[in-house]
């Protein structure tokens, strides 16, 4: 089949796209093309399947030339991937532009190519329109939705590493969150000239029942492949882990892998405010800062319903394995060998990225 793929550079597209190039031939949007040639290249891409496209701009930025080559190939479906992933309210126009706007344009383009098939990829958190990228893109589906195209909307969990390599193109989500203690315990470490362990006195918000969703980038990939090539049913498809651990479980392995001690873990069920009566100290105030888009992932219970994917897969579905400790450990240990892909030699807890 014929794909226009969008996001093709991102953590998902990056390791989507060697797999759909083994069945499928793929026709990627991409920004600044020129500059990242070499990068593509690295991507098994034919250069000439290559097109710059923003999703921010007008008609996407599509030049005449390049609309009427797409045209010209008769492109069986879009596979919308590309998004703006950060939760902040500053981005909020930005996101907004992105994600509801791109989308539109992305719409607008399939019915000029006449091409029949849409599949979004959304997040399994997009009902409940907790920030602005929540909200962006449940606008986006509800666009997707009424569009008059034959769609399938994917609803992801939190994406990590691969099972096995625990490899992954770049640390958002579950690693914006991990790389906060991670950079206050390291900037310690190297100020006091301390060796392990690190006292952290602050106080960690988190559900006691809550679970956090995450997800291997190998099998996401895997179900969403084998879902896209079934065709577009108008549904919409969770591909999330229909046993995910508890929140609380994870956050505690996350300190113990960082060496961190002192840290009060306190249940809060609720969203925001948090009220607190302890932690007004710099490093509760920095940690603060930094987790806040991250609270509602930590505070409120979610559960996802699979079963219309585990339908429609049938005996192609393939639940995901057991989340271990080792596998959390495993998962760390990538992260923090390419310092969350930050510079080596920082220790600054720049703004973590959202899911
Ligand atoms: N990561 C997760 O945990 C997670 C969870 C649930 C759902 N999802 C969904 O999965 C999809 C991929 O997410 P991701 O984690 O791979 O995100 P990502 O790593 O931030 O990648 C975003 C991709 O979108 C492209 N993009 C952003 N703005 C664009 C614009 N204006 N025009 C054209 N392309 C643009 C980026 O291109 P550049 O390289 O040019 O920036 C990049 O290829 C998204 O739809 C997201 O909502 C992700």
């Amino acid at each position: 089949m014929k794909i226009l793929l969008t996001g093709m550079t991102g953590i998902l597209g990056s390791h989507l796209i060697s797999s759909l190039l083994l069945h499928h031939e793929v026709y990627a949007l991409v920004r600044n093309v020129k500059q990242r040639f070499d990068k593509f290249f690295g991507f098994g891409v034919p250069p000439d399947h290559l097109f710059e496209g923003d999703l921010e701009k007008e008609n996407l930025g599509l030049s005449d030339s390049s609309l009427s080559i797409l045209k010209s190939v008769d492109i069986d479906m879009v596979l919308h991937c590309a998004s703006a992933v950060k939760f902040d309210d500053k981005y909020y126009k930005r996101t907004w532009n992105i994600n509801k706007g791109g989308t539109e344009r992305i719409i607008n383009l399939s019915k000029t190519l006449n091409i029949p098939d849409l599949h979004f990829i959304s997040t399994a958190y997009a009902p409940f329109q907790r920030n602005p990228y929540e909200i962006s893109k449940s606008a986006a589906e509800k666009l997707v939705m009424n569009s008059g195209l034959t769609y399938n909307i994917y609803r992801l969990g939190v994406i990590v590493g691969e099972r096995k390599s625990c490899a992954i193109n770049g640390f958002n989500g579950f690693y914006g969150y991990a790389m906060v203690p991670y950079f206050i315990a390291k900037s310690l470490r190297q100020r006091k000239k301390i060796s392990n362990p690190v006292k952290l006195p602050i106080s960690v918000p988190c559900s006691s029942t809550s679970t956090i969703n995450i997800v291997p980038v190998d099998w996401v990939v895997s179900q969403l492949l084998s879902l896209i090539g079934l065709g577009t049913f108008g549904e919409i498809y969770y591909i999330t882990h229909p046993a995910p651990p508890l929140t609380s479980w994870v956050l505690k392995l996350i300190f113990d892998y960082m060496n961190i001690n002192g840290i009060n873990y306190f249940d809060c069920s609720s969203s925001l405010p948090i009220k607190k009566d302890n932690g007004t100290g710099y490093l509760q105030k920095l940690f603060d800062k930094q987790t806040r888009i991250f609270l509602p992932y930590l505070t409120q219970e979610e559960m996802f319903d699979v079963s219309s994917t585990v339908r429609r897969l049938g005996m192609e579905y393939e639940a995901p394995e057991e989340i271990t400790e080792q596998w959390i450990h495993d998962l760390l240990d990538f992260a923090t060998k390419q310092n969350f892909g930050r510079r080596m030699n920082t220790t600054k807890t720049t703004e973590p990225m959202a899911i």
